[in-house]
């Protein structure tokens, strides 16, 4: 397999005198896995996200996504890698309050330059997939918490990124929407999407992942993967399974969503 993430030694210190936010991390992550990072709250899980992401830089080591060292691009160099290759869905979800639905998911397509048109056909077909596209023309304070995290996840998606990064996407919904988006997590991982999962919640690790990072005072305390969790049986459910029971799939099989 082909390592997608790779830390080597990355430290992260925000404050000389306090310790470090992440310290002294080295770990990889293969193209298609999906890994949940859990630990208590401080520890330096969203640090080592951001990190990921390009929105902090290390203060020592090395940040590798793809081909790209991405805590040595520039300013314009990491906004457009970020933009491309980096898709992230938050605890609030973090929409624009005053744009619709549809005009939420295609900013970062607008940002990265996508013909309009391209971009539009892109965004429908990811609104379908997630059962949201009937909220299109709706602004966010409209929606339900599990409505609102399926636009985050269309927006994430929509330039096609090489790595999902989803921080506590349930900690702000109840435990069946939690449900439902973790199972649409895990849906987007079984089409292919490496997906790197924040969250608190032991049962989602072990549903929706299937290896469990565990950080502690910024350092990788255990990393093993899960016997039995995580992974959709290699003879897929039929589609009317896919999801929780009664509910309609939410990724049709021709993986609309990669
Ligand atoms: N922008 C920042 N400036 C200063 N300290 C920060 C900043 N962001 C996070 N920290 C500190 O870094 C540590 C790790 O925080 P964080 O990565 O948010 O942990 P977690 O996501 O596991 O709760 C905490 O001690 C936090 O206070
Ligand atoms: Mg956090």
């Amino acid at each position: 397999m082909d390592t997608l993430v790779q830390l080597e030694n990355v430290t992260k210190r925000y404050d000389s005198g306090v310790a470090p936010a992440v310290d002294d991390v080295s770990l990889a992550v293969e193209a298609g896995e999906a890994v949940a990072v859990m630990g208590p709250s401080g520890s330096g899980k969203s640090t080592l996200l951001n990190l990921i992401a390009g929105m902090d830089r290390p203060t020592s080591g090395a940040v590798r996504v793809g081909d790209e060292r991405v805590d040595m691009l520039s300013e314009t160099a990491v906004a457009r890698f970020r933009r491309r290759e980096v898709g992230m869905i938050f605890q609030f979800f973090n929409l624009l309050d005053d744009m619709t639905v549809m005009d939420n998911v295609l900013l970062p397509a607008q940002l990265a330059g996508t013909r309009a048109g391209a971009a539009r056909a892109r965004a429908g077909e990811l609104l379908t997939a997630l059962r949201i596209e009937h909220r299109r023309d709706a602004y966010p304070a409209r929606l339900s918490g599990g409505e609102r995290q399926r636009v985050a996840i269309a927006r994430a998606l929509i330039n096609k990124p090489a790595v999902l990064l989803a921080d506590e996407p349930t900690g702000a919904v109840d435990s069946a929407t939690g449900d439902e988006i973790g199972a649409l997590l895990l849906q987007l991982n079984a089409g292919g999407q490496t997906l790197i999962l924040v969250t608190h919640n032991p049962d989602l690790a072990a549903r929706y992942a299937h290896r469990v990072i565990e950080i502690a005072d910024g350092r990788v305390a255990s990393d093993r993967v899960l016997a039995a969790g995580g992974r959709l049986p290699a003879s897929p459910l039929p589609p009317d399974r896919t999801l929780a029971a009664g509910s309609r799939p939410a990724v049709p099989p021709d993986g609309a969503l990669q």
